[in-house]
């Protein structure tokens, strides 16, 4: 017997007793918008008149002629309302949010995308509005911090643990069992207890439907093999979703960090590092020690930089459905700058990741063949990050200029 939000063996919902009405009465309620199609028409309609979508679907023509092998298909979630995937998921969370009828949202954040894409949504839908994110987030993700707060939301910087998104997201667990009468959690992932792994991947399911009718459109033909980098897991299931019955090769790609032998990285599935365990509600696998403690992870990219992973995509890795790969931050980087120089596009640190194993196979595919690389975000909140990497120093004379100016 197959048992609810369970995948193979993993997902589950391990929960403190306070938090089980608050779920019950969440998955009842997701269960009846995936059963009203008005919802659905209403989750359409509101992204395609206050985000982006459809998003394009762009041929990558130059990058294709410089690897010389499959064509190259890129789909522009970078275009969406607040310049990720990420708004796909918050929105629809907003109008659950307001069916049940409740005043205050909360999330965690890494990146800052699902902080910033929060804070829109309840400034839009009128909800009070708590983010919580581990502090070496926010400090380098300073300018999303700065979005959040003018978009009305109170950050909570969080001092536990490594300060990244696995504590941030156990704060706000902690928070929502205090608050849930009135409170939602606005999880920004496919992780997590049940219903989220399914909610999140319901919601991001509009990526791969929309990708599957462009490609088959401008192509003529479905993919070989698409690409997704892999955080909590949802665009990578957001866009794997549609293809999942086809004949294509779905790749997902982690956080390399400084490389698997460095054990500096959120290489997952990636990697033979990580062991099944039960943290955060959910049974997954985690980058964890001998004594379950869990590991410090390391990426350039803060959204890749997370501990457990999608437990859809566990199963779909035991079960070889989905192929996993690494790249490194040196590589990402790599990555980016050429997508800049050979197309103009700025994809986000994270989906660059995708672009990096993209770009390892391409080459040696042949010419009759494409390929979908999901560009899940925009670059520009990356821009310190990506400007210390490359090591420009211009934008080192420019920061070192504006420190005085306010010194003065
Ligand atoms: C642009 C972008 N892409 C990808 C991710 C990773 O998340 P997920 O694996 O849930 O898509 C994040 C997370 O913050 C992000 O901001």
């Amino acid at each position: 017997m197959v048992k609810t939000g369970y995948y193979g063996e993993f997902g589950g919902a391990f929960l403190p007793e306070i938090l089980i009405p608050t779920f019950t009465q969440l998955k009842e309620e997701f269960a009846r918008i995936k059963a009203d199609p008005t919802f659905w028409e209403e989750y359409v309609h509101t992204m395609s008149t206050y985000s982006c979508r459809p998003t394009p679907l762009t041929f990558a023509e130059n990058l294709t002629h410089h690897f010389g092998g499959a064509s190259i298909y890129i789909k522009r979630e970078d275009l969406n309302h607040t310049g990720a995937h990420k708004a796909n998921n918050v929105i629809a969370q907003g109008l659950l949010v307001k069916r049940m009828g409740k005043g205050r949202v909360i999330a965690e954040t890494g990146a800052g995308q699902h902080g910033v894409a929060t804070a829109t949504m309840a400034a839009k839908y009128g909800f009070d509005c708590t983010i919580y994110m581990g502090e070496v987030d926010v400090k380098r993700q300073r300018p999303n911090v700065f979005w959040m707060e003018q978009l009305g939301a109170e950050v909570i910087s969080v001092k536990d643990g490594s300060k990244t998104l696995k504590d941030a997201m156990n704060a706000a667990f902690r928070d929502w069992a205090q608050n849930m009468d009135d409170t939602h959690y606005v999880l920004g992932t496919a992780s997590g207890p049940h219903p989220f792994p399914e909610m999140v991947s319901y919601f991001q399911s509009i990526i791969g439907q929309e990708a599957r009718e462009q490609i088959l459109k401008y192509a003529g033909k479905l993919p070989a093999r698409i690409y997704a980098c892999v955080g909590g897991g949802s665009n990578a299931l957001g866009l794997f979703g549609a293809f999942m019955d086809d004949p294509v090769e779905l790749v997902g790609v982690e956080a390399g960090g400084k490389g698997l032998p460095s054990k500096l990285h959120a290489a997952r599935l990636a990697s033979d590092q990580a062991t099944i365990g039960v943290a955060q509600g959910y049974k997954t696998y985690f980058l964890q020690d001998d004594d379950g403690q869990m590991r410090e992870t390391h990426s350039v990219a803060a959204g890749l930089d997370y501990v457990g992973v999608s437990p859809i995509l566990s199963h779909l890795s035991d079960t070889g459905r989905v192929r996993f790969a690494a790249a490194t931050d040196k590589e990402v980087v790599d990555a980016l700058r050429l997508s800049m120089k050979k197309e103009g596009l700025i994809p986000a640190l994270e989906s660059a990741h995708a672009f990096v194993q993209a770009f390892k196979e391409a080459p040696d595919m042949n010419g009759e063949e494409c390929i979908i690389i999901n560009q899940s975000g925009r670059g520009d909140k990356d821009i310190f990050t990506v400007a210390d990497a490359i090591g420009d120093p211009q934008w080192e004379q420019f920061i070192r200029e504006k420190a005085e100016d306010y010194n003065a």
